[in-house]
């Protein structure tokens, strides 16, 4: 690694930690969130799904089979049925016991400590989840401000500004993978109307597509960075934050090589 991260630089990446610091504990667990935040991410990354019985829950795969010790979708399971999983052993042994977290619970545990990047995963199959959402901020009035540090972001571009139309006053973003290769100054005008956003494949990343997004008045985090050489290569290119599955790679580095 030839480059070291200025302090000036750090100071001014926000690093996001995917699916919580999931290099280091078992993804979208209160474990891996709480280790996030102890390593001063700026934002948790979460993915929020429905339960068969209308709960908001906090996984990232539409089954629950390859993160905890169960199976079967997501949306096919009560929340009971999902609460009794063990959503931590796959990782690690020391992580046995670990819960699908609720929505609620995450956003209870950590709003006011550290920013929440909320992620409605699949919302095509979970009708009625924006509202869901929207109601559990509103709730706890982080609707009326982004004081709070939240930020709502899909795939589902749709979804976004159902999302958006519900929640004015908090920023969205627009994910796209690695088809969005080509994208145009109309088409990120067009997100641009709803989202604050622009979230792409890190492996789309270019500087002419960093500066269309900033012209558009967009911010830009690219996903998901899992090494050192991969969090630089984002630095150099300027984005607005990064992704990480490793908060570390995006700290200062004071020492070349360190
Ligand atoms: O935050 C962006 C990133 O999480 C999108 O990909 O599959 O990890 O949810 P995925
Ligand atoms: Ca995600």
């Amino acid at each position: 690694v030839s480059k070291v991260i200025s302090k000036q630089e750090q100071q001014k990446m926000v690093n996001v930690a995917h699916r919580g610091a999931s290099g280091h504990a078992p993804e979208n667990t209160m474990g891996a969130f709480q280790k996030g935040f102890e390593m001063k991410a700026d934002y948790i990354e979460i993915d929020v799904q429905m339960t068969k019985d209308g709960e908001l829950v906090v996984i990232h795969d539409t089954t629950v089979d390859r993160t905890t010790n169960g199976t079967g979708k997501v949306g096919s399971l009560t929340f009971e049925e999902i609460r009794q999983l063990d959503a931590g052993s796959w990782f690690s042994e020391s992580y046995a016991g670990e819960k699908v977290p609720t929505f609620e619970e995450v956003i209870d545990a950590f709003r006011g400590k550290v920013g929440i990047l909320i992620e409605l995963k699949a919302p095509e199959l979970y009708p009625g989840m924006e509202k869901k959402i929207a109601d559990a901020l509103m709730e706890r009035n982080m609707h009326l401000s982004n004081n709070g540090k939240v930020i709502l972001q899909s795939f589902n571009h749709e979804s976004m500004k159902k999302s958006k139309e519900l929640l004015p006053n908090l920023p969205h973003g627009v994910l796209v993978g690695a088809g969005w290769k080509n994208v145009t100054e109309e088409q990120l005008a067009q997100f641009a109307a709803y989202a604050d956003y622009f979230n792409p494949t890190m492996s789309i990343v270019t500087d002419e597509l960093v500066s269309d997004v900033h012209e558009a008045e967009m911010k830009i985090y690219p996903y998901t960075s899992r090494t050192q050489e991969q969090a630089l290569r984002l630095f150099d290119l300027n984005v607005d934050g990064i992704i990480t599955d490793y908060t570390e790679h995006v700290y200062y580095h004071p020492v070349k090589n360190n």
